[in-house]
């Protein structure tokens, strides 16, 4: 597991300011997603025309990289994802976030990956964090970026104290991603992966 507690935040001093808006403390996920403005990218509530994206973006190797996401990946696994997650927003367990990058040549627009924060639980102020990058868009900084607003979303809006994070201890990039937000390794897994059909050492 790789964790971040509130004390270990971590502001690097080229973090953008970001803009949150229609936040109540009071049941902060409520009613509207948020949107979040940084640098490089955009954060915003997954639409359902993002689906076509979101299936096309998906490639082997991204999904082997994840624990839940089948390949092939159709536009329907696209479309219950996405409405899942509107359904997972109203309850109050997660907020998923599609990516747009500002430097996209294409459409600045296009959703180019998402981010999750998953397994809210307000109760005891912790909160899980997944994500992924479309591979035409590896190594721009757009996962680290992303990890730095939720975490950041997370610690100053929703007031959670502790974000987790889980991954296969071969994906070197996520780690690095993780290590770059000031995340800390904290226990090794051995867990057996449903989609590549075999055990794979995890960190938690
Ligand atoms: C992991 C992933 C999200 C990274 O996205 P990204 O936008 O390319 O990440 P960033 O550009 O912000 O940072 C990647 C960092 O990893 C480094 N990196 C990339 N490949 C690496 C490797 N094989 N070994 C070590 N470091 C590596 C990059 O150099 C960069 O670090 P740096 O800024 O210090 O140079 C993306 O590769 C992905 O979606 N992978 C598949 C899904 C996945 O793994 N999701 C996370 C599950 S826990």
């Amino acid at each position: 597991m790789w964790r971040i507690d509130q004390k270990r935040i971590y502001f690097d001093k080229d973090l953008p300011n970001y803009i949150v808006n229609n936040m109540t403390k009071e049941r902060p996920l409520r009613k509207y997603f948020p949107k979040i403005n940084g640098l490089l990218v955009k954060l915003r509530e997954l639409s359902i025309s993002d689906a076509m994206n979101n299936s096309q973006l998906m490639t082997y190797n991204i999904s082997k990289s994840l624990w839940q996401v089948p390949y092939p990946y159709t536009i329907e696994d696209a479309v219950n994802f996405i409405s899942s997650s509107h359904r997972d927003f109203e309850s109050q367990k997660a907020a998923n976030f599609a990516i747009q990058y500002k430097n996209n040549p294409e459409d600045v627009n296009r959703l180019v990956g998402t981010i999750s924060l998953k397994n809210v639980n307000f109760d005891k102020k912790k909160a899980t964090v997944g994500y992924w990058i479309g591979e035409l868009y590896w190594g721009n900084g757009i996962a680290t970026e992303s990890v730095a607003l939720v975490i950041t979303f997370a610690f100053s809006i929703l007031r959670l104290k502790e974000i987790c994070a889980y991954v296969f201890s071969e994906n070197k990039a996520s780690i690095r991603v993780l290590e770059k937000n000031g995340m800390i390794k904290k226990q090794e897994l051995n867990e057996f992966n449903k989609m590549s059909g075999r055990y794979q050492r995890t960190t938690k």
